[in-house]
């Protein structure tokens, strides 16, 4: 009995120590500016590579999406401010604009590939339209966040699925780049929420979960809504993108969960 109560003390302890940690703005501002100076090489010239078939299936997507990638980034800033002077962390500004030049690549990336295949970029989109609106509205970095997180968990999926659909060479590396970014960005985001919910009343967290998942169906339904056409190209069916939507959006769930998180102690004040 005594053995048990030692090993389950033990293991504990060992799941506890093996919690990661949430990393600091300077530990962001180094990956960022590494990660933008490994970035695969797309191979331009190579052409556009691409049927008129496949581009009917996702240009008018691909538009809409380059679109959303493309933002100045004005006000995510000036919340990210207003955030770090409350925080303290003058350092997290910095790891938000590098965080913004790394989206505004993406839309640069997507937007030069139209030009190539003669599409017109979009000035205007519903899907985005309502995306800003709603960041607009609500100027708190919690929701900034759980926004982002929503649709760049859907981005890992459209993008995957931009890259089945297409045998652009040029094309499917921009995806892959971006899936490679977004990656560290979910976890960016979780962090930062791990970090806003962390001392969180139980009981609100859990009206906070609840909101999330309300939320969540209503952007899963507009993706599907909006990308369907490329989303089945790239072999989605509805079922199958609901069912990866919610697991891919677990995942960022559980990430921004501060369980998930070794704490530092607190330090004794005098
Ligand atoms: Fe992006
Ligand atoms: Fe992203």
């Amino acid at each position: 009995m005594l053995e048990a109560l030692t090993l389950t003390t033990e293991s504990a302890a060992l799941t506890k120590h093996a919690l990661p940690t949430v990393w600091n703005s300077a530990e962001w501002v180094a990956y960022f500016r590494h990660n933008a100076t490994n970035l695969m090489p797309v191979p331009w010239g190579c052409g556009a590579g691409v049927s008129p078939e496949e581009l009917a299936e996702i240009a008018g997507s691909l538009r809409a999406w380059q679109l959303g990638e493309t933002s100045d980034g004005t006000r995510l800033t000036r919340a990210a401010s207003r955030y770090a002077v409350r925080m303290n962390d003058p350092g997290f500004v910095d790891a938000i604009r590098l965080f913004i030049a790394e989206e505004q690549r993406h839309g640069a990336e997507l937007g030069k590939y139209l030009d190539l295949v003669g599409v017109p970029r979009k000035g205007r989109d519903w899907g985005d339209a309502v995306f800003r609106c709603f960041r607009h509205v609500l100027h708190q970095m919690e929701v900034w966040a759980t926004v982002v997180v929503m649709v760049e968990s859907h981005a890992m999926l459209y993008y995957a699925a931009l890259r089945r659909a297409t045998g652009s060479a040029v094309l499917r590396r921009i995806c892959h780049q971006i899936l490679r970014d977004e990656v560290p960005h979910l976890r960016f985001q979780c962090e930062r929420l791990a970090v806003l919910h962390r001392g969180r009343a139980r009981v609100l967290w859990v009206l906070t979960m609840g909101a999330h998942r309300v939320l969540f169906a209503g952007v899963t339904l507009a993706v599907w809504a909006g990308h369907r056409r490329a989303l089945r190209a790239g072999g989605f069916t509805f079922g199958r993108f609901w069912r990866s939507a919610w697991a891919q959006m677990g995942k960022a769930w559980r990430a921004m969960d501060p369980r998930a998180y070794r704490w530092p102690a607190p330090t004794a004040t005098s």
